[in-house]
Order: structure tokens, then sequence, then C-alpha cells
């Protein structure tokens, strides 16, 4: 048999949330739904993305947004789709962005989740037909379901993710989420308009031989991670950077290799976001036996203090990641 083509005639996301119901905590087939909701503006955005060039929804959108970062009209499109989809979907009572300034509370008296969410990710490879994502978070509110919004429910450490996901818009769409049983990938069919498993339980190599890094910023680097850069080298690793983090990560997760944006003399806590970038990627990571910390200490114990917070993040194959930390730490 054809193993290669088996994904074409196999499981629909649809069919395979169904399957898995019973992983699904509180199985009440409410985040199933918010899954499915999740995966419809994928597919809207997917549809965008692939004709931004012709559509005028390329380059800049002539604001500004509340991470200091020139606003993409992709980026824009892409928040307003899944901000539309999670309010029409009705499972969820607020939404954070990294494109909107203060938490969106969609006065849903009866939504039980909370979603964070890096609606796209990469936005400055948009317009050089360069493979970008979306990342997002799911959390439970932890205040009674009805009462207002309160901080707690946004301000969750990344440990209680119900369910976390990317999607990936590059030489193929896929889909690829955990609810902390594993992680699956899907593979979109654009002719049929479904997601199909295509990579069912997802492992990230121990070990790898790929480091993510830009290292046009290496002089602002600490001496511990220049020394672990150093070491990639004398051991001939290969060097791959694309800026999009989930087309990096993606690519780690499956060959193998470790994704640093690091703290910088300059920027302390890095760039990327603690709750729209950092604990989803780092909850598929731990899932799929990889690791993630902000060079110290594991990213999903970290304690939220501000929406749009920022920390360095070494994510991927857990003995490289085990490594860049001991390299880190020398000299401390
Ligand atoms: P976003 O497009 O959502 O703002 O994220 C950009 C992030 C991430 O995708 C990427 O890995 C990183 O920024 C690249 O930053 P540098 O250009 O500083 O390397
Ligand atoms: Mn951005
Ligand atoms: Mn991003
Ligand atoms: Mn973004």
């Amino acid at each position: 048999s054809d193993s290669s083509l088996a994904y074409s005639v196999g499981t629909t996301l649809d069919r395979f949330i169904k399957m898995k119901q019973e992983e699904f905590p509180f199985a009440s087939g409410e985040l199933s739904q918010l899954l499915r909701d999740i995966a419809l503006a994928a597919k809207i955005v997917n549809r965008e993305t692939n004709r931004a060039g012709l559509a005028n929804i390329g380059g800049a959108f002539g604001q500004t947004n509340v991470q200091g970062e020139e606003q993409q009209k992709l980026d824009v499109i892409a928040n307003i789709r899944f901000t539309r989809a999670l309010t029409k979907g009705g499972e969820v009572c607020a939404v954070v962005s990294e494109e909107d300034d203060e938490v969106i509370d969609l006065q849903n008296g009866s939504g039980k989740y909370v979603v964070a969410i890096d609606p796209l990710d990469g936005s400055s490879n948009i317009d050089v037909n360069i493979s970008i994502g979306t990342i997002f978070s799911i959390y439970r509110r932890v205040t009674p379901i009805g009462s207002p919004i309160q901080p707690e429910d946004i301000m969750q450490p990344g440990n209680q993710q119900v369910a976390a996901g990317y999607v990936l818009y590059g030489s193929s769409t896929m889909l690829v989420y955990t609810t902390g049983h594993g992680v699956n990938g899907f593979t979109y069919e654009p002719s049929l308009g479904e997601f199909f498993l295509s990579h069912p339980n997802m492992c990230a190599p121990e070990d790898g031989k790929i480091y993510s890094v830009n290292e046009g910023s290496y002089n602002l680097f600490e001496p511990g991670l220049k020394a672990y850069i150093e070491k990639c080298k004398s051991q001939e690793y290969s060097a791959r950077y694309i800026g999009s983090l989930v087309a990096d990560f993606h690519r780690n997760l499956l060959k193998g290799g470790i994704y640093m944006y690091p703290a910088t003399a300059k920027s302390p806590k890095g760039k990327l976001r603690l709750l729209y970038e950092a604990n989803a990627l780092s909850f598929i990571a731990e899932q799929a036996g990889g690791m993630a910390t902000d060079g110290h200490g594991r990213i999903l114990d970290i304690q939220p203090t501000s929406l749009h917070q920022r920390t360095p993040l070494h994510i991927g194959s857990k003995k490289m990641v085990e490594e860049v930390g001991e390299f880190l730490n020398v000299g401390k």
C-alpha cells in the first residue's frame, strides 16, 4: 500500500476530534466546537493568504500595534477573521490578541473558554511569499461562567492551557494541535476544503543538528549564548532561520533542532510574546517530547503579569534546549 496517499482518503479533522472526544477535558463538546471554529477561520485566512498578491491586501495597514510594530493588512484581516469566528462560535468569553491593546470581552455569558492568539505570525514574510502562521492558546476561565471577565481568567500560566495549536500557511497549509494527549498534525486539502490527519502523534527528535536564531544580533547576545552558537558551528550544524516562528518551529519539530529568540542587551526580555507565541508552542513542544525554556526556567511555569509581556524563548529538541540552558547559566 502507498502510505503517502493515506491522508487523502483518511481522517478529517472533524472526524478525528469526534474520535478523540473523550480526551477533551470536561468532555462536553464545547472545546471540540471551539477547535472547529478555529479551523474554519484558518481556512478563510488561508484563502486570503493565497491571493494576497492579487487582492491588494499586501503591504502595510498604516497603523502601529501595541507591540510597537507596523501592522500589515493581513495582520488586521487575520485578527478580524479569528475574532469573528470565535465570537460567532459561542464557546469563548474573551479573546486576547497580539493585535489588540486590551482584552476583548465577547459579552458571552455561556462562554467557558479564553483564547490567546497571534493571528498572523511572520508578518514581515507576507509580501515576499514566505511561510506565515497563526498561533493559539485555549484556557478555561477560572471565575464563574456568566460573571464579568476578571484578570485571573486571562493571566494564567501556560501550564493551564487546555489546548494549543498553530496553523502553518506554507508549501501546504497545516493545522497542528494538542489537548495534552500528544500532538497531531492535519494537512489542508484545498479542493475538498478539509483538513486531513497527515502527521499523527508527532514526536520531536530528542537531539538535532539545526539551530535557528537571528544571528544578525550576535553582538548583542550574552557570552553563554555566543559560546553555544560557536559550538553549533564547530559541529557543523545547519543554520536555518525563516523569521516566521511557526515555520521555524515546525521544521525543527519534524527534523530535530532548536529555535532561539534570546534576551539581548537591547531587549532583556527578547521579542516574542509569552501569551500569544511562547506558551502555545511550548505546550506543543513538551507534548511532542521536546522542551521550552526562557534560558533558565520552564516557559509554561511563568506567571504572566501583563498582557503583552515578552519572554526569551529556547525551544525544540530536548537535548539542545538543555544544553543551551547549561551554557547560559555558566558563570551566573
Ligand atoms: P509577528 O509577525 O507575529 O509579529 O511575529 C514575528 C516574530 C516571529 O515570527 C519571528 O520568529 C521573529 O519575530 C523574527 O524576529 P527578528 O526579525 O527580530 O529575527
Ligand atoms: Mn507582529
Ligand atoms: Mn508572531
Ligand atoms: Mn503576529
